[in-house]
C-alpha cells in the first residue's frame, strides 16, 4: 500500500484528549480529525483512548464505538461493512483505505484517521465527492447499443469478453484512487481522474456497448485522460486489489489503435 504524507495544515489544531472513562485492559490511542463548518472554528484532531477489549477488530469498529459511546457528533459515511458499499473510504495512517477492510492489528501504534485527501470536507470524515461523481456521470456508465435487445432472452457475451470485464466490474467508486493521485489534487476540475476512467473503461471493455468509438473521442483530450502520467498510487493504494493505471493505459492504446 502507498504511503504517503498529508500536507501539513497549520490551520489544523490539538483538539480534546478523551480518557478512557473505566481503566483500559488493552488500550489504543486514536488521533480522529475533526471539522464542524457551522462552529466556526479551525479544524482540530482530537485523540480518543480506545480499550481494545472492548472493540471490535477493524477500524471502523472504533469509530462506532466512539460515536456510541463517547461522542455522538462525529460523522463519517459507512454502509455494508464489508467493503461492499465504498461509502467508509478515509485516509487511515497516511493511506486511502476502507475503514471496514482496515484491521487495527495492521495499524500503527497510535492510528491516525483523516477524511480523504485534497477534496473539500463536509464534516469530520465525510468529503464532498459532487465534483467525482459528476465526472463519473459524465462518462455515461450505462451500457449504450443501437440494436434492439431481444424480446427472449437479455444480450448475451461470450465466457471470453465477460472475462475482459473482471478486475474493472469489480470498482466499488470509493474514490481512495482519485484522492491519492497527484494528477487528480492539481487538476482535479478538467482530469477525470483514475476511479472515473476505470469505470468508463469498464463500458468500453464490454462487448455488448456500441458507443466505444464515441466514448474514446470524448476521453481524447489533454486533460480528461492525458493527465495521467503513470504515477500509480491509484493502483497501489485501491483496497479491492484493482489496477485503474492499467485501465487508464487500455484507453490510451484503444485511442492511438483507432488513429492508426
Ligand atoms: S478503482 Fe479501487 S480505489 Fe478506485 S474507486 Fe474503484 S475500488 Fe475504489
Ligand atoms: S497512474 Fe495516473 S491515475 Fe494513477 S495515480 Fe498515477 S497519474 Fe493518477
Ligand atoms: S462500510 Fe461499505 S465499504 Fe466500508
Amino acid at each position: 500500500m502507498v504511503e504517503f504524507r498529508l500536507p501539513k495544515d497549520s490551520r489544523i489544531e490539538k483538539g480534546k484528549v478523551h480518557k478512557s472513562k473505566e481503566p483500559a485492559k488493552n488500550p489504543k490511542l486514536v488521533h480522529i480529525y475533526r471539522y464542524d463548518p457551522d462552529s466556526n472554528a479551525n479544524p482540530r484532531v482530537d485523540t480518543y483512548e480506545i480499550d481494545l477489549a472492548k472493540c471490535g477488530p477493524m477500524v471502523l469498529d472504533i469509530l462506532i464505538k466512539v460515536k456510541d459511546e463517547i461522542d455522538s457528533t462525529l460523522t463519517f459515511r459507512r454502509s455494508c461493512r464489508e467493503g461492499v458499499c465504498g461509502s467508509c473510504a478515509m485516509n487511515i495512517d497516511g493511506t486511502n483505505t476502507l475503514a471496514c477492510l482496515k484491521h487495527i492489528d495492521d495499524c500503527g501504534k497510535e492510528i491516525k484517521i483523516y477524511p480523504l485527501p485534497h477534496m473539500p470536507v463536509m464534516k469530520d470524515l465525510v468529503p464532498d465527492l459532487t465534483l467525482a461523481y459528476a465526472q463519473h456521470a459524465s462518462t455515461q456508465p450505462w451500457l449504450k447499443s443501437q440494436t434492439p435487445p431481444s424480446p427472449t432472452q437479455e444480450r448475451l457475451q461470450s465466457k471470453e469478453d465477460r472475462a475482459k470485464l473482471d478486475g474493472l466490474w469489480e470498482c466499488i467508486l470509493c474514490y481512495c484512487c482519485t484522492t491519492s493521485c497527484p494528477s487528480y489534487w492539481w487538476n482535479g476540475d478538467r482530469y477525470l481522474g483514475p476511479a472515473s476512467l476505470l469505470q468508463s473503461y469498464r463500458w468500453i471493455a464490454d462487448s455488448r456497448d456500441e458507443a466505444t468509438g464515441e466514448r474514446l473521442d470524448e476521453l481524447n483530450d489533454s486533460f480528461k485522460l492525458y493527465r495521467c502520467h503513470t504515477i500509480m498510487n491509484c493502483t497501489k493504494t485501491c483496497p479491492k486489489g484493482l489496477n485503474p493505471a492499467k485501465a487508464i493505459g487500455e484507453i490510451k492504446k484503444k485511442i492511438v489503435e483507432r488513429e492508426f
